[in-house]
C-alpha cells in the first residue's frame, strides 16, 4: 500500500516523536499537533488518512476532538490513546466513532497492525465511496470487475483529484476515452469542459489553429477571430486523442505550453494563461514511437506523468459477460447468450477489443431474432476451430498479429530453458538473460 498521511495528536513532545519515527518507518507521511484545537487547524490545510490522538490534553480533548470532526461531517478515521485508560473513556471514544482505542504504554505491534487495517479499511471504502459517486455521476459506463480493471478505477481515482498529466495508453477500443472523461468527471474542474481533440483526424494544418485559436486576418481564410480548444478547456480537461499523430513541430509547441501555461492565438502576439489539465492518450507503444520519430521524447515525459494502461480484453476475459450483458441491457434488448456462444467468446482474442464486442453482440442479437445468441449468430472466424496458420522460421503462428506470437514463442523458449537446467529458476533466468523476478512473472502468467 502507499504512504498515508498521518496526524499525530499528543501534547507530550516524546509521545509525538515516538509514534513519527513508528509511522514513517511504516512508509507514511506524518504531521503532528499538540491538541485538538491545533489538529483541526492542520486538517483545513491538509486532510488526513488517519487520526492518533492522546485522550488527555490542555485545551482541546480527543473525544471533543472526535466529536467536533463528526460534527463536521468529517469521518477520518480515529485511534484514541491514553495513559489512564478506563472502560469509561472508552466506551465513550467508541461511541464517538472512535475505530480503536489504545492504552498506554502500548505494544508496537498491536498499534502497527491496528493501524494497517484501519488505513487499509478505510482505502476500501473511500473507493467504494468513489465508484458509487461516479456511477450516480453518470459515468457508470464502466463495467467489469477483473482485477486489471481494479486497477485502473484505482489509478483513476488516485489521479483524478489533482493537475497532474496523464498518459493513457492501450489498444484500440479498450477505453480510453471513457476513462479520459471519467478523470474528468471525477475531478475538481468537473464543472468546467472536457475538450476532446483527435489528433488523428483533423488535418496536420488545421490542429494548430484548433488548439490555440486565431485572430481575424492570421491568414487566408481567418474572416474572424476563433477560440481554440485550450481556451475553451481552461479550468477544465484538455483531451488529445493520438497524440503521436501530431506534426513533430507542433509537438515542440506543446511541449512549450504545457511548461508555461500561457497561450497565444495564432496572428495576436498576446499572452493568455491558462489553466488546462492535459489527459493524452495513444493506442501505439509510445517507446516505440519515440523511436519511430513520431513522438517527442522531451514531451512524452512532460505528458506521461501519470499513465494509466488499459488491459486488452483477452487480459481480462471475466469481463467479458458482464460487458456483452451491459450492452445488451443498452440496446434495451431481453437477450441471452447460450453457454456455447458464451465458450466462443472466451475464445476469441477481440483485437478490437471492447468495441469490437460491442459490434458483435449487436449484430448476434439482431441475427438471433429469438431470445438467445447462439453460435450460428456469431461471425465465422469466432467460431472457426481451425483458423489460417502463419508459418515463420521460429513456428507456426495462428495469425500476423505480433503479439500473440511473441507470446508464443516466448513461452516456447522458457519451456525449452527450463527443460534444459531441470527446472531450476535461478539457471533458467541465467540462461534466458531475465531477471529471476521476470522470470517468475512470466511463469505464473502461463500457469508454469
Ligand atoms: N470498461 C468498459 N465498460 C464499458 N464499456 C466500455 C469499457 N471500455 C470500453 N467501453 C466501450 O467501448 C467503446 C470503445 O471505448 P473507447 O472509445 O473509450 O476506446 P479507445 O481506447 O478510445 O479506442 P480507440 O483507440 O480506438 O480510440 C466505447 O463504446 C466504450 O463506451
Ligand atoms: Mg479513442
Amino acid at each position: 500500500m502507499t504512504g498515508q498521511r498521518v496526524l499525530v495528536v499528543d501534547d507530550e513532545a516524546k509521545m509525538q516523536r515516538i509514534l513519527e519515527i513508528m509511522l514513517q518507518r511504516m512508509g507514511h507521511e506524518v504531521a503532528c499537533a499538540g491538541n485538538g484545537t491545533e489538529a483541526l487547524q492542520s486538517l483545513q490545510s491538509t486532510p488526513a488518512d488517519l487520526i492518533i490522538s492522546d485522550l488527555r490534553m490542555p485545551g482541546m480533548s480527543g473525544t471533543e476532538l472526535l466529536k467536533t470532526l463528526r460534527e463536521q461531517g468529517n469521518d477520518v478515521p480515529v485511534i484514541i490513546m491514553t495513559a489512564y485508560g478506563t472502560i469509561e473513556s472508552a466506551v465513550e471514544a467508541m461511541k464517538l466513532g472512535a475505530c480503536d482505542y489504545i492504552v498506554r504504554p502500548f505494544d508496537v505491534e498491536a498499534l502497527e497492525l491496528s493501524i494497517t487495517r484501519i488505513l487499509a479499511e478505510s482505502r476500501m471504502r473511500r473507493q467504494n465511496d468513489f465508484l458509487r459517486q461516479e456511477l450516480e455521476k453518470g459515468w457508470g459506463e464502466f463495467v467489469g470487475n477483473s482485477a486489471p480493471m481494479q486497477k485502473v478505477y484505482e489509478h483513476i481515482r488516485q489521479v483524478a483529484p489533482g493537475k497532474t498529466t496523464v498518459l493513457i495508453t492501450g489498444e484500440t477500443g479498450t477505453g480510453k476515452e471513457l476513462v479520459a472523461r471519467a478523470i474528468h468527471r471525477a475531478s475538481p474542474r468537473q464543472s468546467a469542459l472536457f475538450v476532446p481533440i483527435n489528433c488523428a483526424a483533423i488535418p496536420a494544418d488545421i490542429l494548430e489553429s484548433e488548439l490555440f485559436g486565431y485572430v481575424k486576418g492570421a491568414f487566408t481564410g481567418a474572416i474572424k477571430d476563433r477560440v481554440g480548444k485550450f481556451e475553451l478547456a481552461d479550468g477544465g480537461t484538455l483531451f488529445l486523442d493520438e497524440l503521436t499523430e501530431m506534426p513533430m513541430p507542433l509537438q515542440a509547441k506543446l511541449l512549450r505550453v504545457l511548461q508555461e501555461n500561457v497561450i497565444e492565438r495564432l496572428g495576436s502576439n498576446r499572452s493568455m494563461p491558462i489553466d488546462v489539465r492535459i489527459v493524452a492518450a495513444t493506442n501505439r507503444n509510445p517507446r516505440q514511437a519515440i523511436n519511430d520519430g513520431r513522438l517527442r521524447e522531451d514531451l512524452y515525459y512532460r505528458v506521461n506523468v501519470f499513465n494509466i494502461d488499459l488491459p486488452p480484453l483477452r487480459e481480462r476475459k471475466d469481463d467479458i459477460a458482464a460487458l456483452a450483458a451491459s450492452h445488451l441491457a443498452g440496446q434495451n434488448r431481453a437477450c441471452r447468450i447460450s453457454a456455447e456462444a458464451m465458450v466462443c467468446l472466451h475464445k476469441y482474442a477481440w483485437p478490437g477489443n471492447v468495441r469490437e464486442l460491442q459490434n458483435i453482440i449487436e449484430r448476434a442479437a439482431v441475427l438471433s431474432r429469438g431470445d438467445i445468441i447462439e453460435i450460428k449468430d456469431l461471425p465465422q472466424e469466432m467460431i472457426d476451430p481451425q483458423p489460417a496458420t502463419v508459418t515463420t522460421e521460429t513456428g507456426a503462428y495462428t495469425s500476423m498479429e505480433l503479439n500473440p506470437a511473441i507470446e508464443q514463442l516466448e513461452e516456447r523458449m522458457i519451456r525449452a530453458a527450463l527443460e534444459q537446467t531441470g527446472n531450476n529458476k535461478s539457471k533458467t533466468a541465467r540462461l534466458l538473460d531475465i531477471s529471476e523476478r521476470a522470470l517468475w512473472y512470466k511463469l505464473k502468467k502461463l500457469g508454469l
